[in-house]
């Protein structure tokens, strides 16, 4: 953890991080080199998962208040599922966790989030280096359609493409679709199409495009809803993989889900529609299943199965 001295807003000169790994200073984050990325280099091969702290958070669109003081800490190499009744602010919390909640019009964020002690809020924190740190998958698979397989995971590495050569570029893709479990499915055809593959394949394609810049945190947003039961236990199974090197947020509606691929879980509702979500309990996920604190927690779990 961090002290407090190494407050982000005055780390403008930081080096690289005592692995080499990416920091959030505002010239963005510095991507491993070659002999990392191949072969671990002097790294560790697992990287180290940081911790998420969301301390009172509260978000807004406008006038309007989505998510009322939530406080809670997403822990390293495991999963976090998000659960909770449509319009609870599940996404809206996501989104405010890599600071992509404000790029909505008019959205604004009341609350610290830090990670690993590191508000990365604070003054001359680069968001596009944040959400570099904390990636992103979405609902929907959204490779760039035209764009090559190839070219689509290496797509995140071009804010340092001064800095990562050509060689290095095809360690990380490999490595990255690798870990993706969709290496040997694309290693012929990486110049094909993101948008020639299945929408398992493109989901996988996108955990790579967003692993490719070595994040320490991953958040995904109901990333298995538009696919097949098969193609979502191969996601479900990549996610148990990658919670060895990653801290994981997922939201996600399944309850079976949320069972089987998370070891903690938070509940969110709302009182009524029109007022905030809040977070009810988070906790181990099979507490929350099987012997939650709170009644609407118990009732929301027991509906959903019963
Ligand atoms: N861009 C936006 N502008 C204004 N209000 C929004 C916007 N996005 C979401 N909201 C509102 O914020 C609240 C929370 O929405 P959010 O998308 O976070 O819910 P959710 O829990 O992810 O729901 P779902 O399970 O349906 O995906 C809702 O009332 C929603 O209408
Ligand atoms: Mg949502």
């Amino acid at each position: 953890m961090f002290g407090s001295s190494t407050k982000l807003e005055t780390d403008k000169a930081k080096p690289a991080t005592e692995e080499g790994r990416s920091t959030m200073s505002p010239t963005g984050p510095v991507t491993q080199t070659s002999s990392q990325a191949a072969s671990g280099g002097d790294t560790p091969d697992r990287r180290r998962a940081k911790t998420l702290v969301a301390k009172e958070v509260n978000l807004f669109y406008g006038d309007f208040h989505a998510v009322e003081n939530v406080s809670m800490t997403i822990e390293p190499n495991k999963v976090t599922a998000l659960i909770g009744s449509s319009g609870c602010g599940k996404t809206t919390f996501l989104r405010s966790l890599n600071r992509m909640h404000e790029l909505t019009p008019g959205a604004s964020v009341k609350g610290d989030i830090e990670l690993d002690g590191e508000d990365i809020y604070a003054g001359g924190v680069d968001p596009v280096a944040v959400r570099g740190l904390i990636g992103m998958v979405f609902q929907q698979p959204n490779p760039f359609p035209t764009m090559s397989i190839y070219d689509n995971v290496a797509a995140g590495l071009n804010f340092n493409a001064g800095k990562v050569s050509k060689s290095d570029r095809d360690a990380i893709v490999e490595r990255s679709l690798r870990g993706a479990h969709l290496w040997d499915e694309v290693k012929d055809r990486l110049q094909r199409p993101g948008s020639s593959l299945s929408g398992g394949q493109q989901q996988r394609l996108c955990i790579a495009r967003a692993t490719a810049v070595s994040p320490e945190v991953l958040l995904m947003d109901e990333p298995c809803s538009a696919l097949d039961p098969v193609a979502t236990l191969a996601i479900e199974d990549l996610i148990g993989e990658l919670k060895k090197e990653y801290t994981i947020a997922i939201v996600t509606h399944n309850m079976q889900q949320a069972a089987r691929a998370s070891d903690n879980t938070a509940f969110f509702n709302l009182d009524e529609s029109g007022k905030p979500g809040h977070l009810v309990e988070i906790g181990a996920t099979d507490e929350i299943f099987t012997k939650p604190q709170k009644k609407e927690t118990e009732d929301y779990v027991s509906g959903r199965f019963g």
